[in-house]
C-alpha cells in the first residue's frame, strides 16, 4: 500500500539531489499513461490534480481514482492538491484523499498571502497533511494551461521567503526564479543564484511549477538547488494531443481510435521527465525512507435510549451523515445497524478520517461537539468507541 507522506518523500529527494515529478491529470487516460511511464523509470510519484481544472473533470472521481491507483502501485506515491485557492478547496482535497495540498495565493500581496496559507496550513496540520505554498509569481505564456496564469512573473525574494515560510508554516515553497506555465519562447533562462540563495535560507524542499520545456542540464541544476518537487503538465498533455491530431487524419476514426496513444504518448513523455528530473531508480530507497500513510477508523457503536422511535434515530443519522462530513479530515460517514449476533450496541458509526491526527481535531471540532452533545449523546447513553488505524 505506498501511498506515503509528501514529506518524507521530498526529504528523501532533497537529501539526494533529484527532483519527484508532480504530474496534473486531467482524466483517467492521464493517470494510467503517468503511473506506467513512472513505474518504467522506478520512480517515486506525485499524483497531482490542480483546481484550475476542475471545470474539465469531476475531482471527487479522479481522486477516487488515484487513490486505488497509489494503493496498488509498486512506487511510493503521494496524492497532490494543485493550485487550490481557498480553505474549501483544501479541506475537499483532503476529504477526497490528497495527502499534500497547495494553497496559491502568489498572485495577492505578501501579508494577505502569508495570512491565507497560514489558514490552510492551520487546516491541513489538523489534518496531518503537508503544505506547499508559493511566494513569487510564475505567470503562463502560451497553451492551453498558461492563460489560467496570468500577469507577468515576478522572481521570489529570499529574505522575504525566510518570513514567509516563517511566518505561515509551509512544509514546501513553490519559487519564481524564471519557469513559465506552459509552452516556452525561446530558451529558459534560470536564476541559479537566486535558487541557491533561497535553499540556504530555507533549508525546506522547494517546488518549481512551469516544469515544462527545460533543458536536462537545468533540471539537474534545479535539483542541485534544493528543488525536490517539479510539476509537469503542458508537455504531457501536448503529447497526448499530438497522437489523437494524427488519428484524425483518419476519416472513420471514432473515439476509441482518436484515443489510442494518448496513454502510451503520456506515459513515455512522463518516463523522459522521471529520468531528466534524476528521480529514476529511486523508488525503492525512496519508499524504506517513507511512513507509509495511514487513514483511521473512528467506531462508535451505541446502544439508544429506550423508547426512541426509529424514525427519530433516522433523523438524527441523516443530520449527522451531512454536518460530520463537513469537518475538516472526514472522509466518509456511515451509520448502520448491527445485522446479527450480540445485540448489546444495535446501531454504530464508521467515520474514515484521513490520518491520525483528525481524531484530535475531530474531537474538539465545534460542529462534532455541537452534533454529538446537542443531538447524539442524548439519544445514546450507552457508547462504545475507538479509532482503527489501517495498515
Ligand atoms: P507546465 O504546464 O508548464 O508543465 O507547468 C505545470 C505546473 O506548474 C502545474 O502547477
Amino acid at each position: 500500500m505506498p501511498l506515503v507522506d509528501m514529506r518524507d518523500l521530498l526529504a528523501h529527494a532533497r537529501r539526494h539531489r533529484y527532483a519527484v515529478g508532480a504530474f496534473d491529470l486531467v482524466g483517467l487516460e492521464f493517470l494510467e499513461g503517468i503511473l506506467r511511464g513512472a513505474e518504467r523509470a522506478a520512480a517515486p510519484l506525485i499524483l497531482s490534480v490542480a483546481e484550475s481544472h476542475f471545470r474539465h473533470f469531476d475531482p471527487e472521481l479522479a481522486l477516487a481514482a488515484c487513490v486505488v491507483a497509489a494503493r496498488r502501485s509498486p512506487l511510493p506515491v503521494a496524492i497532490h492538491l494543485d493550485h487550490g485557492t481557498d480553505l474549501e478547496a483544501v479541506r475537499r482535497g483532503i476529504a477526497h484523499g490528497c495527502n499534500g495540498v497547495m494553497l496559491d495565493a502568489s498572485h495577492l500581496p505578501f501579508a494577505d498571502n502569508v495570512a491565507h496559507t497560514r489558514a490552510a496550513v492551520e487546516l491541513a496540520h489538523a489534518c496531518g497533511v503537508p503544505v506547499e505554498g508559493e511566494l513569487g509569481y510564475v505567470a503562463g505564456v502560451e497553451g492551453e494551461d498558461a492563460e489560467l496564469h496570468p500577469g507577468e512573473i515576478r522572481y521570489t525574494e529570499p529574505d522575504e521567503a525566510r518570513r514567509f515560510v516563517e511566518a505561515t508554516g509551509v512544509d514546501f515553497l513553490a519559487v519564481s526564479v524564471g519557469t513559465v506555465h506552459g509552452r516556452l519562447r525561446g530558451t529558459p533562462r534560470l536564476d541559479l543564484d537566486r535558487l541557491a540563495a533561497i535553499d540556504r535560507a530555507l533549508g525546506i524542499p522547494l517546488v518549481i511549477h512551469g516544469g515544462t520545456g527545460l533543458a536536462p542540464e537545468q533540471y539537474r541544476a534545479l535539483a542541485e538547488r534544493g528543488v525536490a518537487k517539479i510539476n509537469y503538465f503542458t508537455a504531457l498533455a501536448d503529447a497526448a494531443a499530438a497522437t489523437v491530431r494524427e488519428r484524425a487524419a483518419e476519416a472513420e476514426a471514432g473515439w476509441l481510435v482518436l484515443h489510442r496513444e494518448v496513454r502510451e504518448a503520456i506515459a513515455t513523455e512522463t518516463e523522459r521527465a522521471c529520468r531528466m528530473f534524476g528521480a529514476a531508480g529511486r523508488a525503492a530507497e525512496a519508499l524504506a525512507a517513507c511512513r507509509p500513510w495511514r487513514e483511521v477508523m473512528h467506531l462508535v457503536l451505541y446502544r439508544p435510549r429506550p423508547g426512541i422511535a426509529e424514525a427519530e434515530l433516522a433523523a438524527m443519522a441523516d443530520e449527522g451523515r451531512r454536518r460530520l462530513a463537513e469537518v475538516p479530515g472526514v472522509r466518509e460517514v456511515f451509520h448502520g445497524r448491527r445485522i446479527a449476533g450480540r445485540d448489546d450496541y444495535p446501531f454504530g458509526w464508521v467515520v474514515r478520517f484521513a490520518a491520525p491526527a483528525v481524531i484530535d481535531t475531530y474531537r474538539h471540532h465545534p460542529v462534532h461537539v455541537a452534533f454529538a452533545d446537542g443531538r447524539f449523546r442524548p439519544l445514546a447513553p450507552e457508547r462504545l468507541s475507538l479509532d482503527l488505524e489501517t495498515w
